[in-house]
């Protein structure tokens, strides 16, 4: 049987993982041993099985002695690990959710619903790295996967709303605090309701500009506003969230020397894991908004055309929809008056599921076919 070690997987991926792999039954057909990079010794996770106490996720021989090591322990430990059991001449496959190895030559991004062929063709010619995307460029792909797989995207820009969990379990902890900071500063006004409603503005926006307002990690009120940038800067004004929109999905569609044009804006917003985006498409040739659609919903088994209805698209399109569920809604859709064969889109996905853990259980299935 194979042996594959888990590291990070008490993390906020890594706990998401572990949960789907439950939900599936995938704990059978191979050995896993559960590596920590500091609770080494202590007894190993409850996923239905009897597992071997927790080993210690620096121990460079037992990991040579893996078959396959999944990793959500985040770029520093991929950085630290991956080259001293490479360069130790570990041969075995090494799948990861760390944004690292992405664009590294010898690695592909996984999203088999979307790049099956990439995958395939890869362990064929005997690629041992497969690494997870960037979440909006997943989600994106999920939603938009069959207008790609037509070739039918000239160009396209996507405008995200991005969930407060992309940034961090803290970040998703201080979403809240503030929150929390906001309602309590205005329980008074709230309960009495003849309070003007200045008033109450006033008071929620006192308390969001008060030097107590909890911002350690974003570093700016992200409740009851938003953070018009995410990660750090590139080239040109643009952001490396939105850098990644362009080479991650071309290298996703095995296309990076054809690339199709990608741009856009990326926009913390207070969502708590499911990040949503707004499309504006050129198409390749001009067809019609109801072929769009029946192009998107028979791509994939998971996402989910939403009429372009009132009542529909406001229940169905939202975070609080579609949190905890793989389902990747995709809605709005309409011919632009720009002219002949602009659309627009708008879809909404788990940043912890599609858009990070899933890819990644999907991957260690396929090694284990
Ligand atoms: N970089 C993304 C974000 C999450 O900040 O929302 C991880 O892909």
């Amino acid at each position: 049987m194979l042996k594959t070690g888990f590291v990070g997987w008490r993390g906020m991926v890594g706990s998401v993982l572990m949960e789907r792999m439950q939900a599936e039954d995938d704990f059978r057909g191979f050995e896993p041993l559960f590596f920590s990079t500091s609770q080494a010794g202590q007894a190993g996770p409850d996923v239905g099985i009897d597992v071997p106490p927790v080993a210690d996720a620096f121990d460079y021989d037992l990991l040579k002695s893996m078959d396959i090591i999944v990793s959500c322990q985040g770029g520093g430990y991929t950085e630290k690990c991956y080259p001293e059991l490479r360069k130790s001449g570990w041969n075995g496959y090494w799948i990861d959710a760390a944004s690292t190895l992405r664009m590294a030559d010898n690695s592909v991004i996984v999203l088999d619903p979307v790049n099956r062929s990439v995958i395939d063709r890869a362990l064929d010619s005997g690629v041992r790295d497969y690494v997870g995307g960037n979440c909006t460029v997943s989600l994106m792909l999920m939603a938009l996967g069959g207008l790609f797989e037509k070739n039918l995207v000239e160009w396209m820009t996507s405008m995200t709303y991005q969930a407060a969990s992309g940034a961090g379990a803290n970040n998703m902890r201080e979403l809240v605090s503030q929150m929390r900071a906001i309602g309590t500063g205005a329980d008074a006004l709230l309960n009495n309701p003849g309070a003007a409603i200045a008033e109450l503005d006033r008071q929620v926006i006192s308390c969001m500009r008060d030097a107590s307002f909890p911002t350690e990690y974003f570093g700016v009120p992200l409740a009851a506003s938003l953070i018009p940038w995410i990660d750090r800067p590139m080239e040109d004004g643009q952001t490396r969230e939105e850098w990644k929109g362009f080479v991650e999905t071309n290298k996703i569609l095995g296309r990076s020397d054809n690339p199709v044009p990608i741009d856009g804006l990326c926009v913390r917003i207070g969502s708590m894991r499911c990040h949503s985006q707004a499309f504006t498409i050129k198409l390749a040739r001009d067809i019609p908004a109801d072929e769009v659609e029946a192009l998107l919903a028979g791509h994939n088994d998971w996402v989910r055309v939403i009429p372009n209805e009132k009542e529909i698209s406001m229940r169905e399109l939202s975070p609080a929809r579609v949190t905890g569920t793989l389902d990747v809604p995709v809605g709005r859709i309409r011919s632009l008056n720009m002219g002949p064969g602009y659309i627009t889109a708008f879809s909404v996905g788990d940043q912890l599921l599609w858009g990070a853990a899933e890819p990644l259980r999907r991957m260690l299935q396929i090694l284990l076919e």
